[in-house]
């Protein structure tokens, strides 16, 4: 008879724990509090799967051109072609290609492959976490 109380008890302890938990995870998530759609650091922009090999892809919403010059090294650069400005078309034999006046652009570094453009596309930070890759 005296085993009631105390099993209510042990129970009610036990959900309590469990909510604080949960709400400990709930703030881990909201992160730098800022709830804009901008792509922010931290956004998930492609799976590792989604690059190919020896070439990129261009994530145009994102501003940036991920490219794998070799399997397992991940590069990124600006999108923005650096001779007059027109966003980079396709990424194709190893060159980020612009088809406003034919730049063509090396996805191993960004460097210059073919003028007009004499700058190099500006490296981008990302990071590879698993198999996602976001902007850092
Ligand atoms: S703007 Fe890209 S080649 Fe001229």
């Amino acid at each position: 008879m005296t085993q009631g109380p105390t099993r209510r008890t042990v129970l009610f302890a036990t959900g309590a724990a469990a909510l604080t938990v949960g709400c400990s995870e709930y703030g881990d998530n909201s992160d730098s509090g800022s709830d804009s759609v901008e792509a922010s650091a931290g956004t998930e922009l492609a799976k590792t799967s989604d690059i190919p090999v020896g070439g990129g892809k261009i994530f145009k919403d994102e501003k940036v051109v991920v490219t794998q010059p070799k399997e397992g090294e991940f590069k990124a650069f600006s999108n923005i072609c650096t001779h007059q400005q027109c966003p980079v078309a396709n990424v194709s034999d190893g060159t980020i290609n612009c088809t406003c006046h034919g730049s063509k652009f090396k996805i191993a570094d960004g460097s210059v492959a073919n003028p007009p453009a004499t700058k190099p596309l500006p490296e981008k930070q990302i990071t590879v976490d698993g198999n996602s890759i976001r902007l850092a």
